[in-house]
């Protein structure tokens, strides 16, 4: 059965539209942005407070939910950069497209604020998951998850698409967010010290922190990562949680949203192919640890947990369930 399709009308030049025909499931993606920043929080803070727990704190508040605060108060409050022009750019396509469900055309602008939030959570959700299946201890679950909590805090105030994937923007977005991790632990250890008489996070931990997070968009540089010092399974999980966003409902309509606005095409199958050959051709990078990656259509993938990987094709499957998409 042929699923709804909706016009949207995007402005171009001066009295210039085009008019792209969307799927439901894009609309749904969007609007999954949303509820990623509020529904799901519940569920991201008791998991972070579970961790939190069990690594030495004891209550609500303390201390993986304070840095989710933290960082959700900075990409909030307006001082990252990523996709600031995409509510304004939605509200514009919205006001023309008439076709398209009113309260979609009212909300949509706001559920497209503040992405790197519904990214983070999402990631966190996946990293979770993976850390529970595969049986992680405790320790290396507080390290992972501080780690994919802040990775992607610090993004700078950026124009657009291109400049965001930019070198000089990747490199800038992992060296800002271990500084503010670093000075967000020494406070947190402080604080720690007056109340429990001992720190949370140990030297070693914040430097095993720093070092995931200072190289965690390394294949993006071409470059693979450096394990010394690490379980190399630490840098597995955050890699593939944080990929495993890109074929997320709400990732995937955001990437969808982003080539309407910025490179004029809305073609779901090819940005499906186009993620699947990402994921494969990246652990091309990889010389360390090459062996143990999955092979998805008998090319290896950057999965190397065998929870990561049958996420990803758990996603793919559902993508092409709901964008009617047919590949050879
Ligand atoms: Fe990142
Ligand atoms: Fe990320």
């Amino acid at each position: 059965m042929n699923k709804q399709r909706y016009a949207l009308k995007v402005p171009k030049a001066e009295k210039i539209t085009e008019e792209y025909m969307v799927d439901e499931a894009f609309l749904i993606g969007l609007c999954r942005l949303e509820d990623l920043k509020t529904h799901e929080q519940e569920l991201v803070r008791s998991m972070l407070n579970e961790v939190s727990i069990k690594t030495g704190g004891i209550s609500w508040l303390e201390p993986l939910n304070q840095l989710f605060d933290y960082v959700k108060n900075k990409i909030v409050d307006g001082e990252t950069g990523r996709d600031r022009h995409l509510p304004s750019a939605l509200e514009g396509i919205m006001l023309l497209s008439k076709d398209v469900p009113p309260y979609i055309r009212r909300y949509s602008p706001q559920w497209v604020k503040d992405t790197d939030f519904s990214h983070t959570t999402a990631s966190l959700i996946y990293t979770s998951d993976i850390c529970k299946r595969l049986h992680l201890e405790d320790e290396l679950k507080k390290i992972v998850m501080s780690s994919m909590i802040v990775h992607d805090c610090a993004y700078p105030k950026v124009g657009g698409y291109e400049e965001f994937t930019s070198e000089w923007c990747r490199k800038e977005h992992m060296e800002s967010a271990v500084k503010e991790f670093q000075r967000w632990a020494a406070e947190i250890n402080r604080n720690f010290k007056i109340k429990r008489g001992k720190e949370y996070y140990t030297d070693r931990d914040i430097e095993q922190i720093s070092k995931i997070v200072g190289q965690h968009d390394n294949p993006s540089l071409k470059l693979d990562f450096d394990y010394d010092g690490l379980d190399e399974r630490l840098i597995f999980i955050h890699r593939e949680a944080d990929r495993l966003w890109m074929l997320n409902k709400a990732g995937f309509a955001l990437d969808l949203l982003r080539e309407i606005v910025e490179k004029s095409r809305y073609n779901p199958k090819a940005r499906l192919q186009h993620v699947i050959k990402d994921h494969q051709e990246e652990s091309e990078k990889y010389k360390k640890f090459s062996d143990k990656c999955e092979k998805y259509n008998n090319q290896p993938t950057i999965y190397r947990t065998w929870v990561g990987f049958n996420s990803f094709t758990e996603l793919i499957e559902k993508i092409k369930r709901d964008y009617e998409i047919y590949l050879e």
